[in-house]
C-alpha cells in the first residue's frame, strides 16, 4: 500500500521503535496518530513531528481508550495502517533465586500489556479498516512487534517471552482471519535495538550483548525497524509472517 496521504496509527509512538516509525511515516507523506500512555512524551513528540502528527493518550490494555485512539486516527481519512509497538518488559522467573515461586501477578501484567494489548488494538483497528474502500486490492495493513525472546527467551523473561511468543503465534491466525477483509498482518521480531528500553544497561553488559551478534556486531537502530515496518506496509504480498530483525543473533542460554 502506498502510504502517502493515508491515516496511520502508531502505538508506543512516543519512544524508541514507534517514534522512529512515526517519523518515517510522516516523511512518506502519511498522517500519524501516536497512541501512548498519558505519562509518555507523546504530546511533545507529536508536536516535534509537525502538523500531520497528533498524540492521543491511550493505554493499550484499556479497550475504551483504544477505541478512542482508533476513532481519532480515522477522523480525516480512513485508518489504513497500524504499527503496534507499545509494549513492556519485566523480569519474571518460575522459581526465584531464593527458591520462592515466581510472581504470577507480574507475569499476567506483562502478558496483558504485550499480548492482550496487541489483540485490543488490532481488533478495534481491523473493525475500522474492514469498512474501508479497497485500494489496489487491500483495505488495511497491520505491523505488530514481537521479539527474538519469542523464540529464545532468556532466564527471567518468562512473562516477556510468553507474551511475545503469543504475538508471533497470533500473526498467521490474524492474517487468515482478516484475509476476507483484505487486511494484511505481519510481525517484526527485533533483536537488541538501541532504544530507551535498553538504555538502563551498563556499558559492559551492552558490550557483551552486542559481541554475540554475528553481523553487524552492534545494536539495531530504531530506524532499521521503521524501514522494515514501512516496507511491510508497502509490499502487498507480505502477509502472516514474523520477520526477525536481529543481525543473525541467536541468543544462547545464560
Ligand atoms: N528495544 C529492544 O531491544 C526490543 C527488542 C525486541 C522487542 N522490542 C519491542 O519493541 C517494542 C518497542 O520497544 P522500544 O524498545 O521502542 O521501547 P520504548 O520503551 O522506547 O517504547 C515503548 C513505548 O510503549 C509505550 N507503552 C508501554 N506500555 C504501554 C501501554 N500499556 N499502552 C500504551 N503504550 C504503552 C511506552 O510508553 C513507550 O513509549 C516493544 O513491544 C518491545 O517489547 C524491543
Amino acid at each position: 500500500m502506498d502510504i502517502n496521504g493515508k491515516s496511520t496509527l502508531v502505538t508506543g509512538g512516543a519512544s524508541g521503535l514507534g517514534l522512529a516509525t512515526a517519523r518515517r511515516l510522516i516523511d512518506l507523506g502519511a498522517s500519524v496518530v501516536i497512541a501512548d500512555l498519558p505519562s509518555s512524551q507523546g504530546k511533545e513528540v507529536a508536536a516535534s513531528l509537525g502538523e500531520r502528527a497528533r498524540f492521543v493518550p491511550a493505554d493499550v490494555t484499556d479497550i475504551g481508550e483504544v477505541e478512542n485512539a482508533v476513532a481519532e486516527a480515522s477522523l480525516g481519512s480512513p485508518l489504513r495502517a497500524l504499527v503496534h509497538t507499545a509494549g513492556r518488559g519485566g523480569s519474571v522467573r518460575l522459581v526465584n533465586k531464593d527458591g520462592s515461586r515466581g510472581d504470577g501477578d507480574l507475569f499476567a501484567t506483562i502478558v496483558r500489556t504485550n499480548l492482550l494489548g496487541t489483540f485490543n488494538v488490532s481488533s478495534v483497528a481491523a473493525a475500522s479498516m474492514a469498512g474501508n474502500e479497497l485500494i489496489a486490492g487491500e483495505r488495511g495493513v497491520m505491523v505488530w512487534t514481537a521479539s527474538i525472546a519469542a523464540f529464545e527467551g532468556q532466564i527471567g523473561q518468562a512473562g516477556y517471552a510468553a507474551s511475545k511468543a503469543g504475538v508471533a503465534g497470533l500473526t498467521i491466525c490474524a492474517a487468515r482471519d482478516l484475509a476476507t477483509k483484505n487486511i494484511r498482518v505481519c510481525t517484526i521480531a527485533p533483536g537488541l535495538m538501541d532504544t530507551p528500553m535498553l538504555a538502563g544497561l551498563r556499558d559492559d553488559v551492552r558490550q557483551s550483548l552486542t559481541s554475540g551478534v554475528p553481523h553487524p556486531a552492534r545494536l539495531g537502530e530504531p530506524d532499521e525497524y521503521a524501514k522494515l515496518a514501512c516496507s511491510i506496509i508497502d509490499n502487498g504480498y507480505l502477509n502472516g509472517e514474523t520477520l526477525r530483525l536481529d543481525g543473525a543473533n541467536r541468543m544462547a542460554p545464560r
